[in-house]
Order: structure tokens, then sequence, then C-alpha cells
């Protein structure tokens, strides 16, 4: 099946009321368990990476070897830019392959984000490539993952300024800042779920929700009734095949790396089986 765009799949999302998952890989043994349990779900998938992964893989070689792999898949498959987070991250993304990007321009002021996000839109607009931009600022990162983050009220999305980013740049997602955070969060996540549905209200594009790990089946389900069609998930994943690792060398007997890898690639299958049951994805090919 031919790699696709989030413009191929997310408003469909959005009519049969369930999410996709947008699950990041930081190596092929990650992206070959998420790939594989999306084809035996027979579910599309977005396969993202992110820019603040690429420091562990060639970029060029894993997208050729993702090109390949997901040609020959079954399920449609969106490869995606997580986070890019300049002008010359999205050119050489979309240079490379991706058939999506994220132009993250959320910690800048109003208008440099929307200059930003509009000059990747033509960009990519070269490539036929899908983008989404993100208003408002999901806090948090990789760094916090012993203390974790709180989400904070101040950098929600303002719905009004929300429609006004989406009619001026022309994005076909958006992500929103709705109480979510990246990594562990501090105490109990706590979605504004209001907030969401008064963005919905006045932005057509599809939502994303990043910051997924975390959050209980309820937040999942109140969030995609309100229009989130894209959650963005990683930290759980890259934490269940640690513990899967963890596990196995507690038994105190001899293993190999290629052991240690096979473990871990199936607990990652157990949590993206899991989270595609939770986002309704299957609802897709209904
Ligand atoms: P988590 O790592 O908190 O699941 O967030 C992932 C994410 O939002 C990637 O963009």
């Amino acid at each position: 099946m031919p790699i696709v765009t989030l413009r191929d799949i997310l408003p469909l999302a959005q009519t049969k009321g369930c999410a996709v998952g947008s699950f990041n890989a930081a190596d092929v043994s990650m992206a070959d368990a998420i790939l594989d349990t999306c084809v035996q779900e027979n579910v599309p998938v977005i396969l993202s990476l992110a820019e603040v992964h690429y420091r562990y893989f060639d970029l060029a070689d894993f997208l050729t070897y993702l090109r390949a792999k997901a040609a020959k898949l079954p399920i449609p498959v969106v490869l995606h830019l997580d986070h890019g987070t300049s002008f010359g991250v999205i050119r050489q993304g979309l240079e490379l392959g991706f058939s999506s990007v994220m132009i993250d321009g959320s910690a800048l002021p109003y208008e440099e984000n929307v200059a930003l996000t509009k000059a990747a839109v033509k960009e990519a607009a070269c490539f036929g490539a899908s983008v989404e931009a993100e208003l408002g600022h999901v806090a948090g990162g990789e760094g916090n993952l012993v203390e974790g983050t709180a989400a904070n009220p101040a950098d929600f999305t303002d719905p009004e300024q929300a429609a006004r980013f989406v009619a001026e740049t022309g994005v076909d997602a958006l992500a929103v800042a709705i109480g979510t955070v990246h990594g562990p969060y501090q105490g109990k996540p706590h979605l504004e779920l209001e907030l969401l549905a008064k963005i919905r209200a006045v932005v057509s594009v599809p939502l994303v929700l990043h910051g997924g790990s975390g959050l209980s089946p309820d937040d999942f389900h109140q969030a995609i009734a309100r229009g989130i069609a894209k959650v963005n998930f990683f930290t759980e994943n890259s934490l269940a095949a640690v513990q899967a690792i963890q596990e196995l060398l507690a038994q105190g007997r001899p293993v190999g790396y290629p052991d240690l890898i096979t473990a871990a690639q199936a607990r990652v299958r157990e949590v993206v089986a899991r989270q595609i049951e939770i986002f309704g994805t299957r609802k897709m090919a209904e």
C-alpha cells in the first residue's frame, strides 16, 4: 500500500469517532514492533520519528528502511516527522522522504509560530506532504522520567486564536494544549475537556493530543469524543521495553542481546495493541 499523509486518514478517524496512534520509534526494532502490531490489528498507523531522537539513528538510512517496509504493508502508513523545530529540519525531512511533518513553533510568540508554520506548509506542498502544527504549548520531555512534568494552564490553547491560526497557516492538523505533558505526569493528569470542545467547535481540521502516555482509557475516550483524531504516544512504550529487559535480566540466566531486543519488542507490541483498542482505531475499517 502506498505511504499516505495525515489528510488521507485523520478526517476519516474524525468521522468515525476514533483516533489513529502516532507511535514514536527511536530505532528499527521499535519501528518493527509498532508496524507489525498495526498490521496484525489491521489499522492505519502514524510512525513518527522525533527530531530529538535523531541522535539515535542515521535519518536517511532509517527512512529508506521504513519507506521500503511500509510500501509492502497492507495498511496505510504515515511516516511523520515529530516536533521539527526549524524550517531546515522540515525541509531535510521532506527531502529524505517523510510523508508528513510537524512544525513545532509552539515555544515562539504567536506571529512567529504563524510565519514558521506557513513556510513549512508551503514547502510541504511541494512534496505533497501533510503538516501538523502546535498552538499553545505541551510541556515536558524525556529528561523528566523521574520527577515528571505538570501542565501549565497559562500554556493552554486559546480557541479563537486556534481558529485564526488554522485559517492563517493552512495546516492539516492542529496539536492542542489541554492538560497533557510529554513524558510522565506529576500527579494525576487532568484534561480540560470543555476547552477541547470549544476548540473543536471553531476549528475544522483534525486535532492532535500529544503526551498520550499516562492517560487513562476514559481520558482518551472523552478526548476522542471531543475531536481528537491523532494521539502521540511514546514514553509508555519506552518504559515497557526497559521493564521487559529488566525482568529478563532479573531471571539471572545468561541471555544474548537479541533476547533482550525480542523481549522488549514483545512488550511494545502489547502496549501498542492495547492503545489501538482504547483509541478505537479498528472503526476505521468498518
Ligand atoms: P508521551 O511520550 O508522553 O507519550 O508523548 C509522546 C508525544 O507526544 C510525542 O510527540
